[in-house]
């Protein structure tokens, strides 16, 4: 072959026709020499073994069916507050957590690598506008949340984001364009999460250009690594934050961080904790939580048996209605742990549609499914935790993914849940916001996490102030 002047290129290129993937070298004659150490350079990243041993173990049921044959029962979860004695716990759960932002304990890491294809928006998803009367985008309601969570306590929050190959540059370039909005900029950091290869139902590794094989983000699992390989942990250290709220950026209800939350987690000394909602649809589209074999475990969607999905207790809810919302708390020295001797994490396979180069160098976008996807999934880490907690929360308060571009789970589902939660802020302090017989705001209301960052500081600030509701409201920074 031309062009390889270097002994590790040599040995590269030796090694990957060894392992049987001289196809992706098919075009090097036809490419140019940037594309070439383009080429070598993906390959160099790639772990062969790993690979293999994945394409060897293909298993069509995903990874938990076997586990499921086990012990398995709904797990233990902190329910939504009913009794007064239920109340008075939650209220000092916040009043703990508030402590340990206070003390400067926390750090947020918000998972933004995700490629959005159901979504069909070409930008990175966190900057897709939400907002419902002003279109803020969910990168911005984030940072504002963080931004007032900081300014209250008085102790300005470590952000980490992460991003991948799809994500990273027009991530980085949205936040220079806001000024990252208003946050300083050296408590924001990026963590560009790894990629992995995509290959045929064969196991051959896929050609996305002449010059470039088909890579994805190796999934949100790769978040942990990321934090340890590009810096995130020293962050963590350095500024004495030992809890990490994580979060994805899709929701945009969801407090972020939440004092409720850091404060069950911290009380319980656990090492991993999660939200959940309750699941009424058997058919909805969010992971479980249940007790395998005696540990906590996020049973994704697709791989939860139907009969398991349908199950009734003697109340007729859902036996495994605790819908994980893809929120938790990880404990820094968990994350540490973790990742020790690399991502111990399991893969999972995706088969899917992937566009690819075919033997004569056409752009296939394929209609069926003709390839696998290579994830780990974060939640997969709960097992390995000594001690977890599992809080249930209102999913009208705190649940409202954008995931796909219409119907459910879409920017029209997710304004409509943040008119409503603002509405329902601005009636309890007295203001006059008509709704309709499905509870929904007659109208529009939005309010800057800056204004307010729940109902009680909405109230507090808008007492005595006669605010009148016509159509729309928006309640912006004091200071915008
Ligand atoms: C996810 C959860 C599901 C949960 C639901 C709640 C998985 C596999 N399932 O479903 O259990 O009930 O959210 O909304 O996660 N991401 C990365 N890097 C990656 C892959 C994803 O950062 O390599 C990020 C995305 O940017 C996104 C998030 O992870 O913020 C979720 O990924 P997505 O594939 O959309 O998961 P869902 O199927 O929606």
């Amino acid at each position: 072959m031309d062009g390889m002047e270097r002994e590790d290129d040599r040995r590269l290129v030796a090694e990957v026709r060894a392992r049987g993937q001289g196809h992706v070298f098919r075009f090097w004659d036809a490419i140019s020499p940037e594309g070439r150490r383009r080429l070598l350079d993906q390959l160099a990243s790639v772990d062969f073994d790993q690979i293999d041993s994945l394409v060897r173990n293909l298993v069509d049921e995903g990874p938990h069916r076997a586990i499921l044959e086990r012990d398995v029962r709904p797990p233990d979860v902190i329910p939504l507050p009913r009794s007064p004695v239920e109340r008075e716990e939650r209220a000092r759960a916040r009043r703990e957590g508030e402590v340990l932002l206070a003390q400067g304990r926390v750090a947020v890491m918000t998972v933004a690598g995700g490629q959005g294809t159901r979504l069909g928006f070409d930008a990175p998803k966190g900057m897709f506008p939400i907002g419902p009367v002003t279109d803020r985008s969910l990168f911005r309601i984030h940072a504002e949340k963080i931004l007032a969570t900081g300014r209250r306590h008085g102790r300005p929050l470590l952000w980490l984001l992460l991003t991948s190959d799809a994500t990273h540059a027009p991530t980085v370039e949205a936040f220079e364009q806001e000024g990252f909005f208003g946050l300083e900029r050296e408590d924001v950091h990026f963590l560009p999460q790894r990629m992995m290869p995509s290959v045929d139902l064969e196991g051959a590794l896929l050609l996305a250009e002449k010059d470039a094989i088909s890579m994805s983000p190796n999934g949100h699992g790769g978040a942990l690594l990321a934090l340890r390989e590009r810096g995130g942990l020293d962050r963590m250290r350095e500024r004495g934050a030992d809890l990490l709220f994580y979060h994805q950026v899709d929701n945009p209800t969801v407090p972020v961080p939440d004092p409720v939350m850091l404060g069950y987690h911290g009380h319980a000394g656990a090492e991993m904790s999660s939200k959940v909602v309750e699941k009424t649809d058997p058919n909805e589209k969010v992971g479980v939580l249940a007790q395998v074999a005696g540990r906590t475990r996020v049973i994704e969607y697709s791989d939860l048996p139907q009969a398991m999905a349908e199950a009734r207790d003697t109340d007729g809810r859902l036996l495994f209605r605790a819908g994980s919302i893809a929120v938790h708390v990880f404990g820094r020295s968990f994350v540490e742990r973790l990742t020790e001797g690399g991502l111990s994490l399991p893969f999972h396979v995706a088969r899917k549609a992937i566009p690819h180069v075919d033997a004569d160098g056409r752009k296939i976008e394929p209609e069926r499914k003709n390839g696998i996807k290579f994830e780990t999934f974060v939640f997969d880490a709960l097992p390995e935790a000594r001690v977890t907690v599992s809080q249930e929360v209102d999913r009208r308060e705190e649940f409202a993914p954008v995931k796909n571009a219409e119907g459910e789970d879409s920017p029209a589902t997710a304004r409509r849940l943040l008119a409503d939660l603002y509405g329902r802020w601005l009636r309890a302090a007295g203001v006059e916001v008509p709704f309709d017989a499905e509870g929904h705001v007659v109208g529009s209301a939005e309010i800057s996490p800056l204004f307010a960052l729940d109902q009680e500081e909405c109230v507090a600030k808008l007492r005595g102030r006669g605010i009148r509701f016509h159509d729309t409201i928006v309640l912006a920074a004091p200071d915008a």
